[in-house]
Protein backbone atom coordinates (compact mmCIF):
# COMPACT_ATOMS: atom_id res chain seq x y z
CA UNK A 1 0.00 0.00 0.00
CA UNK A 2 1.17 3.62 -0.43
CA UNK A 3 0.53 6.25 1.64
CA UNK A 4 -1.15 8.66 0.02
CA UNK A 5 -0.11 12.21 0.63
CA UNK A 6 -1.89 13.93 3.71
CA UNK A 7 -0.94 11.16 5.51
CA UNK A 8 0.92 11.56 8.82
CA UNK A 9 4.49 10.54 9.16
CA UNK A 10 5.87 9.95 12.77
CA UNK A 11 9.41 10.33 13.32
CA UNK A 12 11.12 9.46 16.80
CA UNK A 13 13.68 11.42 17.44
CA UNK A 14 14.11 15.57 17.19
CA UNK A 15 17.63 15.60 15.73
CA UNK A 16 19.09 17.46 12.54
CA UNK A 17 18.11 13.80 11.21
CA UNK A 18 15.12 14.31 11.61
CA UNK A 19 14.73 17.88 10.49
CA UNK A 20 15.90 16.95 7.41
CA UNK A 21 13.34 13.39 7.22
CA UNK A 22 10.47 16.21 7.97
CA UNK A 23 11.56 18.53 5.07
CA UNK A 24 11.65 15.69 2.56
CA UNK A 25 8.30 14.23 3.87
CA UNK A 26 6.88 18.05 3.18
CA UNK A 27 7.93 18.20 -0.15
CA UNK A 28 6.07 15.01 -1.05
CA UNK A 29 3.01 16.19 0.59
CA UNK A 30 2.91 14.63 3.79
CA UNK A 31 2.40 15.31 7.33
CA UNK A 32 5.19 14.60 10.22
CA UNK A 33 4.82 14.21 14.12
CA UNK A 34 8.01 14.17 15.94
CA UNK A 35 8.28 12.75 19.10
CA UNK A 36 11.22 13.90 21.04
CA UNK A 37 12.43 14.40 24.66
CA UNK A 38 13.55 18.40 24.04
CA UNK A 39 11.98 21.31 23.39
CA UNK A 40 12.40 23.04 20.22
CA UNK A 41 14.41 20.69 18.59
CA UNK A 42 16.02 20.50 15.46
CA UNK A 43 13.34 18.86 13.93
CA UNK A 44 10.34 20.13 15.75
CA UNK A 45 10.66 23.64 14.31
CA UNK A 46 10.00 22.34 10.83
CA UNK A 47 7.58 19.20 11.89
CA UNK A 48 3.52 19.82 11.12
CA UNK A 49 3.23 18.22 15.12
CA UNK A 50 5.67 17.94 17.97
CA UNK A 51 4.77 15.90 21.22
CA UNK A 52 7.50 16.32 23.78
CA UNK A 53 7.55 13.18 25.95
CA UNK A 54 9.84 10.49 27.44
CA UNK A 55 10.62 7.43 25.28
CA UNK A 56 9.42 5.24 28.08
CA UNK A 57 6.03 7.31 28.57
CA UNK A 58 3.75 4.85 27.32
CA UNK A 59 0.52 7.08 27.71
CA UNK A 60 2.47 9.14 25.15
CA UNK A 61 3.87 6.90 23.03
CA UNK A 62 -0.01 5.47 22.88
CA UNK A 63 -1.49 8.25 21.63
CA UNK A 64 1.43 9.60 19.18
CA UNK A 65 0.86 5.76 17.32
CA UNK A 66 -3.35 6.64 17.08
CA UNK A 67 -2.39 9.94 15.33
CA UNK A 68 -0.32 9.08 12.68
CA UNK A 69 0.12 6.12 9.49
CA UNK A 70 3.50 5.15 10.03
CA UNK A 71 6.51 5.25 12.06
CA UNK A 72 10.15 5.79 11.70
CA UNK A 73 12.96 6.81 13.77
CA UNK A 74 16.30 8.87 13.20
CA UNK A 75 18.92 7.73 15.87
CA UNK A 76 19.10 4.63 17.46
CA UNK A 77 18.49 5.24 21.44
CA UNK A 78 15.26 3.99 21.65
CA UNK A 79 14.43 1.66 23.84
CA UNK A 80 12.82 -1.69 21.64
CA UNK A 81 10.27 -1.81 23.75
CA UNK A 82 8.85 1.48 23.02
CA UNK A 83 9.20 0.84 19.24
CA UNK A 84 7.09 -2.53 20.00
CA UNK A 85 4.50 -0.43 21.57
CA UNK A 86 4.01 1.69 18.72
CA UNK A 87 3.98 -1.21 16.22
CA UNK A 88 0.74 -2.72 18.04
CA UNK A 89 -1.46 0.35 16.81
CA UNK A 90 0.25 1.84 13.74
CA UNK A 91 3.08 0.05 10.99
CA UNK A 92 6.58 0.56 12.40
CA UNK A 93 9.54 1.20 9.78
CA UNK A 94 12.31 -0.28 10.00
CA UNK A 95 10.83 -2.53 12.33
CA UNK A 96 11.74 -3.01 15.95
CA UNK A 97 13.87 -5.90 15.64
CA UNK A 98 16.34 -3.91 13.20
CA UNK A 99 17.28 -1.46 15.97
CA UNK A 100 17.34 -3.55 18.72
CA UNK A 101 20.18 -5.58 16.36
CA UNK A 102 21.62 -2.01 15.31
CA UNK A 103 21.72 -0.45 18.82
CA UNK A 104 23.84 -3.49 20.50
CA UNK A 105 27.26 -3.52 19.04
CA UNK A 106 27.83 -7.23 20.10
CA UNK A 107 24.21 -8.41 18.79
CA UNK A 108 25.00 -6.22 15.61
CA UNK A 109 28.60 -7.25 14.88
CA UNK A 110 27.34 -11.19 15.77
CA UNK A 111 24.56 -10.55 13.11
CA UNK A 112 27.12 -9.48 10.69
CA UNK A 113 30.10 -12.55 11.42
CA UNK A 114 26.10 -14.64 10.52
CA UNK A 115 26.29 -13.40 7.16
CA UNK A 116 29.63 -13.91 6.42
CA UNK A 117 30.46 -10.69 6.77
CA UNK A 118 33.68 -9.81 8.24
CA UNK A 119 34.13 -7.16 11.09
CA UNK A 120 37.07 -6.65 13.58
CA UNK A 121 37.70 -9.56 16.20
CA UNK A 122 35.54 -8.88 18.95
CA UNK A 123 34.66 -9.91 22.32
CA UNK A 124 31.68 -9.19 24.61
CA UNK A 125 32.60 -8.21 28.06
CA UNK A 126 30.83 -7.71 31.44
CA UNK A 127 33.34 -7.22 34.11
CA UNK A 128 36.81 -5.88 34.63
CA UNK A 129 37.97 -9.64 35.03
CA UNK A 130 36.43 -10.34 31.69
CA UNK A 131 38.33 -7.72 30.50
CA UNK A 132 41.49 -8.46 31.44
CA UNK A 133 41.01 -11.97 29.84
CA UNK A 134 40.08 -10.58 26.86
CA UNK A 135 42.70 -8.30 26.45
CA UNK A 136 45.18 -10.76 27.07
CA UNK A 137 43.33 -13.56 24.68
CA UNK A 138 43.31 -10.09 21.72
CA UNK A 139 46.12 -8.63 22.55
CA UNK A 140 46.88 -4.50 22.43
CA UNK A 141 46.34 -2.06 20.85
CA UNK A 142 42.54 -2.70 21.31
CA UNK A 143 39.07 -0.62 21.97
CA UNK A 144 36.60 -1.13 24.83
CA UNK A 145 32.92 0.30 23.78
CA UNK A 146 29.68 0.69 25.42
CA UNK A 147 27.53 -1.51 23.32
CA UNK A 148 24.63 0.60 23.78
CA UNK A 149 24.86 4.47 23.36
CA UNK A 150 28.15 4.95 21.60
CA UNK A 151 27.89 8.15 18.66
CA UNK A 152 30.58 10.41 17.76
CA UNK A 153 33.65 8.34 19.63
CA UNK A 154 31.83 8.71 22.94
CA UNK A 155 31.72 5.79 24.88
CA UNK A 156 34.84 4.36 23.76
CA UNK A 157 38.32 4.32 24.91
CA UNK A 158 41.62 2.52 23.08
CA UNK A 159 44.13 0.27 25.38
CA UNK A 160 47.46 0.18 24.24
CA UNK A 161 48.50 -2.06 27.04
CA UNK A 162 47.33 -4.21 29.46
CA UNK A 163 47.66 -2.41 32.46
CA UNK A 164 45.47 0.13 31.26
CA UNK A 165 42.27 -2.22 31.49
CA UNK A 166 40.82 -0.83 35.00
CA UNK A 167 41.65 2.94 34.30
CA UNK A 168 39.51 2.10 30.95
CA UNK A 169 36.89 -0.04 33.00
CA UNK A 170 36.17 2.75 34.73
CA UNK A 171 35.98 5.33 32.04
CA UNK A 172 33.24 3.50 30.24
CA UNK A 173 31.51 2.60 33.76
CA UNK A 174 29.16 0.62 31.98
CA UNK A 175 28.90 -3.13 32.43
CA UNK A 176 27.63 -4.15 28.76
CA UNK A 177 30.83 -3.68 26.44
CA UNK A 178 33.29 -5.23 23.16
CA UNK A 179 36.09 -5.25 23.00
CA UNK A 180 37.46 -4.69 19.70
CA UNK A 181 40.77 -5.13 17.87
CA UNK A 182 42.45 -1.95 16.88
CA UNK A 183 42.40 -2.26 13.00
CA UNK A 184 45.19 -0.22 11.13
CA UNK A 185 42.52 0.53 8.09
CA UNK A 186 44.06 2.36 4.88
CA UNK A 187 40.77 4.62 4.44
CA UNK A 188 37.15 4.15 6.12
CA UNK A 189 34.01 4.52 3.77
CA UNK A 190 30.32 4.27 4.06
CA UNK A 191 27.53 2.74 1.81
CA UNK A 192 23.85 3.96 1.97
CA UNK A 193 21.47 0.85 1.07
CA UNK A 194 17.69 1.27 0.34
CA UNK A 195 15.24 -1.36 0.60
CA UNK A 196 11.46 -0.80 0.01
CA UNK A 197 8.68 -2.92 1.45
CA UNK A 198 8.37 -5.62 -1.51
CA UNK A 199 12.17 -6.40 -1.25
CA UNK A 200 13.80 -3.78 -4.04
CA UNK A 201 17.23 -2.65 -3.09
CA UNK A 202 19.22 0.64 -4.54
CA UNK A 203 22.73 1.52 -3.12
CA UNK A 204 24.26 4.93 -3.50
CA UNK A 205 27.90 4.85 -4.08
CA UNK A 206 30.44 4.09 -1.32
CA UNK A 207 32.26 7.11 0.07
CA UNK A 208 35.20 8.29 1.83
CA UNK A 209 35.11 8.93 5.57
CA UNK A 210 37.43 11.00 7.24
CA UNK A 211 36.96 11.75 10.90
CA UNK A 212 38.53 14.58 13.37
CA UNK A 213 38.12 13.51 17.04
CA UNK A 214 36.29 10.47 16.10
CA UNK A 215 33.63 12.84 14.72
CA UNK A 216 32.72 12.85 10.88
CA UNK A 217 34.43 15.85 9.67
CA UNK A 218 34.24 15.34 5.95
CA UNK A 219 32.96 13.09 3.37
CA UNK A 220 35.02 12.81 -0.63
CA UNK A 221 32.08 11.52 -3.19
CA UNK A 222 32.42 9.39 -4.65
CA UNK A 223 34.88 7.23 -2.94
CA UNK A 224 38.20 6.36 -5.29
CA UNK A 225 37.58 2.84 -4.97
CA UNK A 226 38.75 -0.10 -7.66
CA UNK A 227 35.43 -0.99 -8.88
CA UNK A 228 35.31 -4.36 -7.72
CA UNK A 229 35.57 -3.19 -4.23
CA UNK A 230 32.88 -0.64 -4.50
CA UNK A 231 30.73 -3.23 -6.03
CA UNK A 232 31.73 -5.26 -2.92
CA UNK A 233 30.89 -2.95 -0.63
CA UNK A 234 27.72 -2.82 -2.09
CA UNK A 235 26.97 -6.20 -2.04
CA UNK A 236 27.47 -6.27 1.56
CA UNK A 237 25.20 -3.90 2.57
CA UNK A 238 22.53 -5.17 -0.03
CA UNK A 239 22.77 -8.46 2.31
CA UNK A 240 22.70 -6.73 5.55
CA UNK A 241 19.92 -5.11 4.53
CA UNK A 242 18.10 -8.17 3.65
CA UNK A 243 18.93 -9.94 6.22
CA UNK A 244 17.39 -7.90 8.32
CA UNK A 245 14.59 -7.33 6.73
CA UNK A 246 14.63 -3.53 6.29
CA UNK A 247 12.57 -1.58 5.42
CA UNK A 248 14.10 2.08 5.00
CA UNK A 249 17.70 3.61 4.39
CA UNK A 250 20.59 1.72 6.24
CA UNK A 251 24.27 3.26 6.44
CA UNK A 252 27.24 0.61 6.21
CA UNK A 253 30.37 2.00 7.90
CA UNK A 254 32.88 -0.15 6.53
CA UNK A 255 37.13 -0.20 7.09
CA UNK A 256 39.21 -0.13 3.68
CA UNK A 257 42.43 -2.59 4.82
CA UNK A 258 45.73 -2.45 3.09
CA UNK A 259 45.18 -6.27 1.23
CA UNK A 260 41.89 -4.43 0.19
CA UNK A 261 39.52 -6.46 2.50
CA UNK A 262 36.84 -5.06 3.33
CA UNK A 263 35.96 -4.64 7.14
CA UNK A 264 32.13 -3.71 8.58
CA UNK A 265 32.54 -0.67 11.51
CA UNK A 266 29.09 -0.32 12.44
CA UNK A 267 25.60 -0.04 11.04
CA UNK A 268 23.22 2.56 11.00
CA UNK A 269 19.14 1.87 10.32
CA UNK A 270 18.41 5.63 9.46
CA UNK A 271 19.82 8.57 7.61
CA UNK A 272 23.38 9.03 7.98
CA UNK A 273 25.76 12.02 8.09
CA UNK A 274 27.80 10.69 5.74
CA UNK A 275 24.65 10.68 3.20
CA UNK A 276 23.74 14.51 3.56
CA UNK A 277 25.43 15.42 0.47
CA UNK A 278 22.93 12.80 -1.43
CA UNK A 279 20.49 16.88 -1.21
CA UNK A 280 21.82 18.21 -4.18
CA UNK A 281 24.10 15.45 -5.82
CA UNK A 282 22.15 12.27 -5.98
CA UNK A 283 19.01 11.39 -8.04
CA UNK A 284 17.62 10.72 -4.82
CA UNK A 285 18.19 12.37 -1.48
CA UNK A 286 18.68 9.87 1.27
CA UNK A 287 15.78 11.47 3.44
CA UNK A 288 13.76 11.21 0.53
CA UNK A 289 14.83 7.43 -0.24
CA UNK A 290 13.86 7.36 3.22
CA UNK A 291 10.67 8.31 3.21
CA UNK A 292 9.91 6.52 0.02
CA UNK A 293 10.80 3.17 1.25
CA UNK A 294 7.96 3.63 4.11
CA UNK A 295 5.49 5.25 2.92
CA UNK A 296 5.52 2.25 -0.22
CA UNK A 297 7.02 4.16 -3.49
CA UNK A 298 9.49 2.61 -5.47
CA UNK A 299 12.88 3.38 -4.03
CA UNK A 300 14.02 6.26 -6.34
CA UNK A 301 17.49 6.32 -8.54
CA UNK A 302 20.82 6.69 -6.37
CA UNK A 303 22.33 7.89 -9.08
CA UNK A 304 25.34 10.16 -8.10
CA UNK A 305 25.06 13.13 -10.49
CA UNK A 306 28.21 15.00 -9.44
CA UNK A 307 31.12 14.65 -7.26
CA UNK A 308 31.25 16.82 -4.29
CA UNK A 309 32.28 17.41 -0.47
CA UNK A 310 30.37 17.30 2.46
CA UNK A 311 31.99 19.17 5.25
CA UNK A 312 30.61 19.03 8.95
CA UNK A 313 30.35 22.97 10.91
CA UNK A 314 31.27 21.47 14.04
CA UNK A 315 31.17 23.60 16.87
CA UNK A 316 32.67 27.45 16.26
CA UNK A 317 33.27 26.45 12.58
CA UNK A 318 29.25 26.95 12.29
CA UNK A 319 30.56 30.47 12.39
CA UNK A 320 32.14 30.05 9.10
CA UNK A 321 29.05 30.25 7.31
CA UNK A 322 29.30 33.63 5.46
CA UNK A 323 32.07 32.57 3.33
CA UNK A 324 30.47 29.54 2.24
CA UNK A 325 27.34 31.81 1.64
CA UNK A 326 29.58 33.40 -1.67
CA UNK A 327 30.69 30.07 -2.84
CA UNK A 328 28.31 29.15 -5.69
CA UNK A 329 29.56 25.56 -5.48
CA UNK A 330 28.33 25.80 -1.70
CA UNK A 331 25.36 24.36 0.04
CA UNK A 332 24.89 25.46 3.23
CA UNK A 333 22.29 23.76 6.26
CA UNK A 334 22.45 24.93 9.30
CA UNK A 335 20.58 22.98 11.73
CA UNK A 336 18.93 25.59 13.95
CA UNK A 337 20.45 24.55 17.38
CA UNK A 338 20.04 27.32 19.99
CA UNK A 339 23.92 26.78 21.71
CA UNK A 340 27.06 25.94 19.94
CA UNK A 341 29.27 23.57 21.75
CA UNK A 342 32.33 21.93 21.33
CA UNK A 343 32.02 18.81 19.22
CA UNK A 344 28.21 19.34 18.57
CA UNK A 345 26.83 19.18 15.16
CA UNK A 346 25.89 22.59 13.96
CA UNK A 347 25.32 22.26 10.47
CA UNK A 348 27.13 20.94 7.03
CA UNK A 349 27.99 22.34 3.85
CA UNK A 350 28.18 20.07 0.52
CA UNK A 351 30.54 21.90 -1.92
CA UNK A 352 30.22 20.55 -5.43
CA UNK A 353 33.38 20.19 -7.21
CA UNK A 354 32.70 20.44 -10.79
CA UNK A 355 29.88 22.01 -12.20
N1 LIG B 1 38.13 -1.45 16.00
C1 LIG B 1 38.54 -0.28 15.55
N2 LIG B 1 39.77 -0.15 14.99
C2 LIG B 1 40.22 1.06 14.55
N3 LIG B 1 39.50 2.20 14.59
C3 LIG B 1 38.26 2.15 15.12
C4 LIG B 1 37.72 0.91 15.63
N4 LIG B 1 36.49 1.17 16.08
C5 LIG B 1 36.27 2.48 15.87
N5 LIG B 1 37.32 3.08 15.31
C6 LIG B 1 37.42 4.51 14.92
O1 LIG B 1 36.54 5.29 15.72
C7 LIG B 1 35.47 5.83 14.91
C8 LIG B 1 34.15 5.80 15.68
O2 LIG B 1 33.84 4.47 16.07
P1 LIG B 1 32.44 3.79 15.80
O3 LIG B 1 32.52 2.38 16.26
O4 LIG B 1 32.03 4.02 14.40
O5 LIG B 1 31.50 4.54 16.84
P2 LIG B 1 30.55 5.81 16.72
O6 LIG B 1 30.58 6.27 15.28
O7 LIG B 1 29.24 5.25 17.12
O8 LIG B 1 31.12 6.77 17.68
C9 LIG B 1 35.47 4.97 13.66
O9 LIG B 1 34.89 5.65 12.56
C10 LIG B 1 36.96 4.70 13.48
O10 LIG B 1 37.63 5.82 12.95
MG1 LIG C 1 30.58 5.19 13.51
Amino acid sequence: MTLPPASTIGIVGGGQLGRMLVMAAAHMGYKTHILCEDENSPASVVSTFTTVASYTDEAALKRFASCVDVVTFEFENIPPASLELLQATTIVHPSPKVLATCRHRVREKSMIRDCGIMTASFIGVKSLTELKHAVEMMGTPCVLKTCEFGYDGKGQVKIESDDECEAAWNTLASKDTILEDWMKFEREISVIVARDVAGNTRCYDPVENIHRNHILAQTNVPAILPDEMAKDACNIAIKLAETLDLVGIMAVELFVMKDGSLLVNELAPRPHNSGHWTIEAAATSQFEQHIRAICGYALGYTTTLIPCTMLNLIGDEVLNWKEYAQNPKAHLHIYGKADIRAGRKMGHVTVLEKV
